[in-house]
């Protein structure tokens, strides 16, 4: 398969890549990449990436293991700030599932990112957890509208063991994940036919 990984050079992307690219040809875009770059918060990016991956024939995947949002006390952050997850989380994957079919077979599949703040918020995520749910809420709507042509679904796992001390603090008594546990969810949704699916890895 052809699989492009936006977010490829992150925590979670990294895993993801490492494993896609043993029996897969994978593309690592990301804001930073010099091969692939696209922020995926701006709509121009993602189509100016399609139309670049497209070059070497329409690929078999795209997951998106990459956004935003801020976190801060809900009296702390401004309508601005919650923009911020709009933009990037939100409408950024959104994007990435509407303007998909430039670069993506027909039934191929997109597979978006969120995490448990969706389901089990901790203190000052009103942002995450808001663009986290809304992610969810647009996977099932949006394939229903798309069966016959792509499939897409979510992975939203726990805190990775891979930044578990960057984020511990925030997650009290939050079990971590394994990175190849983590990784179930991407494979479920890259080789499994399921569709309109929120795959849940809180354990
Ligand atoms: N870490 C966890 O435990 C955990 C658990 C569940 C869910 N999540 C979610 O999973 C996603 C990835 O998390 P992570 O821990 O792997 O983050 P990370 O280590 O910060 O990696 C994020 C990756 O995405 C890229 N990126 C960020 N914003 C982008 C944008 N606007 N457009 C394109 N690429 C962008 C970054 O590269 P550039 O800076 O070069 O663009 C980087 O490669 C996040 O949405 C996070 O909320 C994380």
């Amino acid at each position: 398969m052809k699989i492009l990984v936006i977010g490829g050079a992150g925590t979670i992307g990294k895993t993801i890549v490492d494993h896609f690219s043993k029996e897969n040809q994978v593309f690592v875009a990301g804001r930073s990449s010099a091969e692939y770059p696209v922020d995926i918060a701006d709509t121009k990016s993602i189509k100016a990436l399609f139309k670049k991956i497209k070059k070497s024939g329409k690929i078999d995947a795209i997951i998106c293991a990459a956004g935003e949002a801020k976190w801060a006390r809900m009296k702390d952050l401004s309508e601005a700030d919650y923009h911020i997850g709009l933009k990037s989380k939100l409408m950024g994957q959104v994007n990435l599932v509407r303007y998909a079919h430039k670069c993506l077979k027909r039934k191929g599949s997109v597979t978006l990112t969120t995490g448990i703040l969706a389901d089990d918020p901790v203190y000052t995520t009103t942002s995450a957890a808001m663009v986290n749910g809304g992610v969810h809420s647009f996977v099932q709507a949006a394939a229903l509208e798309m069966r016959k042509e792509i499939r897409v679904n979510v992975v939203s796992s726990g805190v990775v063991m891979d930044a578990y001390a960057k984020y511990e603090k925030y997650f009290p008594g939050h079990p971590p994940i394994p990175m190849d546990k983590m990784l179930m969810g991407y494979r479920r949704s890259v080789d499994g036919r399921v569709t309109g699916e929120v795959i849940r890895i809180y354990s």
